[in-house]
């Protein structure tokens, strides 16, 4: 694992962005694995701002998510949906045909999530994968538990995690109760991770994750396993490595 700390947020952001974009640069088709979540809207600014100044097109790219809500209208603020349109894909030359979001909404929700996985392994291996980190530990929305589901699945989501989430909603109650996820195996097919992780409350759990036993009980810590893991820490999150 390459582990980067950086005192500078700009720092970060500029790093992260241009993995993404010399990634773009080498291979105009590549196959982006995105993320939603505070910690990489500083990455998706600082492309926005490289493609305005004509240095990275995603002209040929597509992209995938790794979640999306069950049940919120696809065009209410906080779908995952709406903030990809909103932080990244209406800024940039991406076709909004090659990006992809689970349906949180569709009518067979087992259904959905085979079709997810079936594209997925149509269009991937994901080049580059963007990840976040919950304060749990999960990725994408994979929670802890004593099992992981590899593929792609509907998932209860743990009362810590609407917890953390209520910051986006009116209140707690109107948080989703479910969530549609890419599953870990999903995710670590990709040929490279980024996870990005900013504040001092994510130091324990990036702690945990990076150096403490691979186990089910926090999905980070499978990352472990991965050949190409570059985690992008600000100097709070980093503290305690
Ligand atoms: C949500 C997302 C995760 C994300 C996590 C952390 O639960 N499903 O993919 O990593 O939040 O978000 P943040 O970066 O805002 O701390």
């Amino acid at each position: 694992m390459n582990i980067r700390t950086f005192d500078q947020e700009k720092e970060l952001n500029t790093t992260g962005a241009e993995l993404i974009a010399s990634l773009l640069q080498s291979k105009p088709k590549a196959v982006l694995g995105l993320a939603t979540g505070s910690s990489p809207v500083g990455i998706y600014n600082e492309l926005i701002d490289m493609y305005n100044r004509g240095l990275v097109s995603f002209a040929s790219a597509s992209s995938f998510n790794l979640d999306e809500y069950v049940g919120l209208p696809v065009n209410h603020p906080e779908s995952y949906r709406s903030f990809m349109n909103e932080k990244l894909f209406n800024h940039v030359d991406i076709k909004l045909e090659n990006t992809h979001v689970p349906d949180g909404n569709a009518p067979d929700l087992d259904a959905e999530c085979a079709h997810y996985e079936q594209l997925l392994n149509d269009h991937g291996p994901v080049d580059l994968q963007i990840l976040g980190i919950g304060h749990n530990g999960h990725i994408g929305f994979n929670e802890p538990g004593v099992s992981l589901t590899g593929s792609t699945h509907v998932v209860d989501l743990k009362e810590e995690t609407l917890k953390a989430n209520a910051r986006f909603f009116p209140s707690i109650e109107d948080v989703p109760k479910q969530a549609m996820t890419m599953g870990v195996a999903s995710i670590l097919k990709a040929k490279q991770i980024v996870l990005v992780a900013r504040g001092e409350d994510k130091a324990e759990i990036i702690r945990t994750a990076l150096t403490g036993p691979i186990t089910t009980e926090c999905p980070a810590s499978l990352l472990q396993c991965h050949p190409n893991v570059t985690v992008l820490l600000d100097r709070g999150a980093g503290r305690f490595l």
